[in-house]
């Protein structure tokens, strides 16, 4: 396993590569469990050599204390790439990637990004497009692979690879959950007991929508939703989305020619927790 801390000598490695293969890239901030592993592995399956990236983004964060809080797990984190025989770490330095201009470009995602994570997180769309462009430019992947715990982030970056023309396929990976259900994250580990034996509500209540989904209109589906999270004195639903799952529009009714996913946003204290599901 090689890991580079600066563009050039990773560069000047990944230019010895026989063209003839393949290079798939999972690009991470670190803090890596059982999720990220379950994408590394399929990464490690469909290519012939891996990148994996650790680099926490300071410009996808809208709030600074959470970029300081953010964990740093690097030596662990290079102890699980190596049991999975990852072939290339990356792990630069701010300056390296931003050389003293820590700022986002702006994109044009045709809305993508201003509805849920985008409206609530203000900015942090673009931090993510100008760090995922940057790294595609510096690594080349030929294919890259992204969770659909984040699934909003998912649509915007095949949007950008769409409107850029970036030579790279995006390949989504499903979501790995812990045995009862919650969806697997590094914020999972700030959760007390109490916040994560409720968090598998979160889970439980999108099963029962998706049940739901068939024969109620999505208003009744929303109220129920809000009523479950309502007494909950470990959980405070932030949102809750029932969206096209190609645009993220939002409906109020229901089209049986479109493909609905239903997005949550919930609070267990000051931790965020995310999860999305396939209705139909
Ligand atoms: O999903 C993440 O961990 C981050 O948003 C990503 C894609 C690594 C960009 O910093």
């Amino acid at each position: 396993m090689k890991v580079f801390k600066t563009v050039s000598s990773l560069q000047k490695y990944l230019a010895k590569i026989d063209k003839n293969k393949t290079l798939g890239f999972v690009p991470t901030m670190g803090a890596l469990h059982d999720g990220h592993i379950s994408i590394v592995k399929k990464a490690k399956k469909e290519n012939s050599f891996v990148i994996v990236s650790i680099f926490v983004n300071p410009t996808q964060f809208d709030k600074q204390e959470d970029l300081k809080k953010y964990p740093n797990k690097l030596k662990h984190d290079l102890e699980l790439l190596k049991v999975e025989n990852c072939d290339i770490i990356f792990t630069p330095e701010t300056n390296e990637i931003y050389t003293n201009n820590i700022k986002s470009d702006s994109f044009d995602f045709n809305g993508l990004d201003k509805v849920m994570e985008g409206a609530f997180r203000k900015g942090h769309f673009d931090g993510v497009g100008t760090i995922v462009k940057k790294l595609f430019e510096i690594i080349k992947p030929n294919t890259a692979y992204f969770g659909e715990k984040d699934f909003q982030q998912l649509q915007i970056i095949k949007k950008m690879v769409a409107t850029y023309n970036l030579p790279v396929q995006i390949i989504p990976c499903v979501i790995y959950r812990e045995k009862d259900g919650l969806a697997m994250s590094s914020r999972n580990a700030h959760l007390t007991d109490n916040q994560r034996k409720s968090a598998p509500l979160i889970y439980q209540t999108l099963l029962k929508c998706k049940e739901l989904f068939p024969e109620k209109e999505i208003n009744i589906v929303k109220k129920f939703v809000k009523n479950e999270f309502e007494n909950n004195k470990f959980l405070e639903l932030e949102y809750f989305e029932i969206a096209d799952t190609e645009t993220l529009i939002h409906y109020s009714s229901k089209n049986k020619n479109k493909k609905y996913r239903a997005f949550i946003a919930v609070f267990a204290g000051t931790v965020r927790l995310i999860d999305n599901i396939a209705l139909n």
